[in-house]
């Protein structure tokens, strides 16, 4: 974890307190597990969906998620890298805020990697040969999958996001009072501490 250089009251616990609730969320389901993911769009409007938090990685400090290469959401990302995160579990009352910038993997051995963990029901979410929210014809219900494709194409649809987080606002809304902490990072220090909720 990159605690080395970390300074401040509540520092070290709270980055470790995060990436506890982060590997927790992305190695089974938990509260945190789905995420809401918001970009910057190319008229600059705010733009959030959920996405389903698939890895992290505290000695880097990266989560990351998987989605549709033709997606609105990547297209937003290549321009504005900038994305925030948020979480919340309600069994332990904690949210994260997670601020950072995305990259698409290109790496094609890492790409493999994650698809080949990936199971059945979501592979079949890279089916649709048409890009997402593409109109449907009048008289569909919803976009016929091309199983009989090859699961070549259905790879080439798929992006791996990774987001590396260089602020955490993490509000824990169990305790009382309430308990509040910032951290901000420069390379592998974080800095911060409490504030008023
Ligand atoms: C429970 C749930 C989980 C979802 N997980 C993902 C996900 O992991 N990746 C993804 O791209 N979209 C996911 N979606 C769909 C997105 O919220 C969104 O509708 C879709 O990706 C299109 O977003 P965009 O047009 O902003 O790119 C999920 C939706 C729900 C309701």
């Amino acid at each position: 974890m990159t605690t080395a250089q970390s300074t401040g009251p509540g520092v070290p616990a709270t980055l470790a307190a995060t990436w506890r609730t982060l590997t927790e969320a992305t190695s089974r389901r938990t509260g945190s597990t789905l995420a809401a993911l918001a970009t910057v769009d190319p008229t600059g409007a705010p733009q959030v969906r959920s996405v389903i938090l698939r890895a992290c990685d505290p000695d880097r400090g990266t989560v990351a998620f998987a989605t549709d290469v033709r997606s609105a959401k990547v297209h937003e990302l290549r321009v504005e890298p900038r994305v925030a995160v948020t979480v919340y579990d309600d069994a332990t009352g904690v949210q994260l805020r997670l601020a950072g910038r995305a990259t698409v993997a290109t790496d094609p051995e890492e790409r493999r990697r994650r698809w080949a963990g990936f199971g059945a029901h979501t592979r079949r979410a890279y089916a649709s040969p048409t890009p997402p929210g593409t109109p449907l014809a009048p008289d569909a219900t919803t976009t016929a999958a091309r199983v009989d494709e090859p699961d070549d194409a259905w790879f080439d649809r798929f992006a791996w996001v990774e987001v590396r987080v260089d602020a955490v606002d993490r509000l824990d809304v169990s305790a009382d009072p309430q308990e509040r902490v910032l951290l901000t990072r420069d390379g592998d220090a974080w800095t911060g501490g409490p504030v008023t909720p």
